[in-house]
């Protein structure tokens, strides 16, 4: 196993807290090429590449000039990491990789940095599956999203995310099914810490065990022991609070627990702080015990304002923002404030990552299945891609004048199982998913059921129907999880396609 970053500190806390993990290296992945990773790592396969390429440098500019004028981006390679991560993905041809980012990533560029992900990865031999990570449903007591894109080598069964990615809480105001728990809240996460004042920056202090007694009383230990695991903790550490000057800490005791400043106004409050009226944009957020509280960021280090604590008049301290963050009392950061709050705000929640790393690993356990086996199993498959194209173009033409959600089972899983077979590099999630820039085409001597298609899904716009059909019938009830997602027919289809190679 390797982790590589460009932030020296990060990776010094990585390996303080990670010593078992032997190559944890500072590198600039813009200057750092996969071939010198394998100097380290010698003859390891490597199955699984994990990674956040910032999005920031996502250019939207076009190239202009030459036969494409006006319609091929311009690629600045030192500012898209994205390729980078994929460079290491070519190379090392990892069976999974999972790539993080921020919401915005969707809509960023007009939404060609997602578009670009997917289609790139799909080119390098993945099936893409873009998956939201909603921190809380995995324990995380913080309304954190993130945008996950995961890839999986297209000769490998379809990654199912709502089957692998177990949630284990419901949301906030929902009713809490068997084998499920409530959100977990800001209050349970901290409430065992003992008081600090503003500008009391010791790094090291002691646990107040009468606190932690009482609030487990409260609460139970699944947070407080099983994930926070503060009883194996000798010190408390980082439970440092920064100063605040006068003027805000008055501000801060003028909200009520939950409250923004804007809101604050609104009722009437009279604030401090300088303010323009017409164009105010909210200064202050003081968090509440019993909710979520907001997204941890690595905004942190410049000023807590957004952090306030629900009943201290000060910002959270990065001991509280890292619990927030589900990493163990037992983890730790660097005692500067500034390195602390970044790395803990930059990070995976462990929770989620934890969530997950087993999903993969599970579905990296199934045992694979033989192209003989496949088509044991289903003897309805197409016998080549070109016989595929041929029935599914026989089938789009003949359901114009009908209704596809009256076809029989059997007929319509055949066509189905023709996409995935023809189609193993798509995944039937995507589908539902395509943004609105189509692939240039038809060409000429290109049957319609490959071309045009959405470049972000990589779905041929004539077979969208069908899939949508197929995903009715499967939230229905009527076609099973693995007839929906057809993994027999996709590795078939891959064994086909390798062969045609
Ligand atoms: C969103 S954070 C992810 C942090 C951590 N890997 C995790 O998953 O919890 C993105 C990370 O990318 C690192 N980074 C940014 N540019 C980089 C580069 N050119 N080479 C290597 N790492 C880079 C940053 O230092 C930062 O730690």
């Amino acid at each position: 196993m390797a982790a590589i970053d460009s932030n020296e500190s990060a990776i010094e806390t990585f390996k303080r807290n990670h010593p078992d993990v032997s190559v944890a290296m500072v590198k600039d992945l813009t200057k750092f090429a996969p071939k010198e990773l394998d100097e380290v790592l010698g003859s390891q396969r490597v199955d699984v590449i994990v990674g956040g390429p910032p999005c920031q440098g996502f250019s939207k500019a076009r190239q202009v000039g030459g036969s494409n004028h006006g319609e091929r981006l311009v690629y600045d390679p030192r500012r898209e990491l994205y390729r980078e991560f994929l460079k290491f993905v070519t190379y090392y041809q990892p069976k999974v990789f999972v790539m993080e980012n921020v919401p915005g990533i969707r809509s960023a560029a007009g939404g060609e940095f997602f578009t670009a992900v997917q289609a790139d990865s799909r080119e390098l031999g993945y099936r893409v599956i873009p998956f939201e990570a909603l921190a809380w449903r995995f324990g995380v007591p913080q309304k954190r999203v993130r945008q996950l894109i995961i890839g999986t080598r297209r000769e490998l069964p379809v990654f199912i995310p709502a089957r692998y990615i177990r949630a284990t809480h419901v949301d906030p105001g929902e009713a809490v099914p068997k084998g499920m728990q409530p959100h977990m809240t800001l209050g349970e996460a901290i409430g065992d810490l003992p008081e600090v004042l503003a500008g009391d920056e010791r790094h090291v202090r002691e646990y107040d065990i009468d606190l932690r007694r009482q609030h487990v009383k409260r609460y139970g230990r699944r947070y407080t022991y099983n994930v926070l695991q503060a009883h194996k903790a000798r010190n408390l550490l980082g439970h440092a609070a920064r100063p605040h000057s006068d003027r805000d800490k008055r501000d801060f005791m003028r909200l009520r627990e939950g409250e923004t400043s804007r809101a604050a106004i609104a009722r009437g409050v009279e604030m401090e702080f300088p303010y323009d009226r017409e164009h105010f944009k909210d200064r202050y957020t003081r968090q509440h015990r019993d909710q979520l509280c907001s997204t941890i960021v690595a905004h942190l280090k410049k000023d807590g304002l957004m952090f306030i604590h629900p009943t201290q008049t000060r910002s959270l301290t990065p001991r509280e923002a890292a619990r927030v963050q589900s990493f163990p009392d037992t983890f730790e950061f660097p005692q500067e404030r500034t390195k602390a709050y970044s790395e803990i705000g930059n990070a995976v929640p462990p929770l989620v990552g934890k969530a997950v790393g087993l999903a993969v690993a599970e579905y990296l356990a199934q045992p694979a299945m033989t192209d003989a086996v496949t088509r044991s199993l289903n003897a309805n498959l197409p016998l080549s891609q070109e016989l595929a194209v041929t029935e599914l173009e026989a089938f789009v033409e003949s359901m114009v004048m009908k209704d596809l959600t009256q076809l029989p089972k059997a007929e319509f899983l055949k066509a189905w199982w023709a996409v995935g077979y023809l189609h193993p590099n798509l995944h039937p999630d995507a589908a539902m998913d395509n943004g609105k820039e189509l692939s240039p085409g038809p060409k000429r001597g290109v049957s319609f059921v490959l071309e045009p298609y959405y470049v972000r899904s990589g779905w041929p716009v004539e077979l969208i129907p069908l899939a949508r059909e197929a995903r009715r019938r499967f939230d229905a009830k009527v076609l099973a999880e693995e007839e929906y997602y057809c993994s027999v027919a996709v590795i078939a289809g891959a064994a086909a396609k390798d062969r045609v190679r």
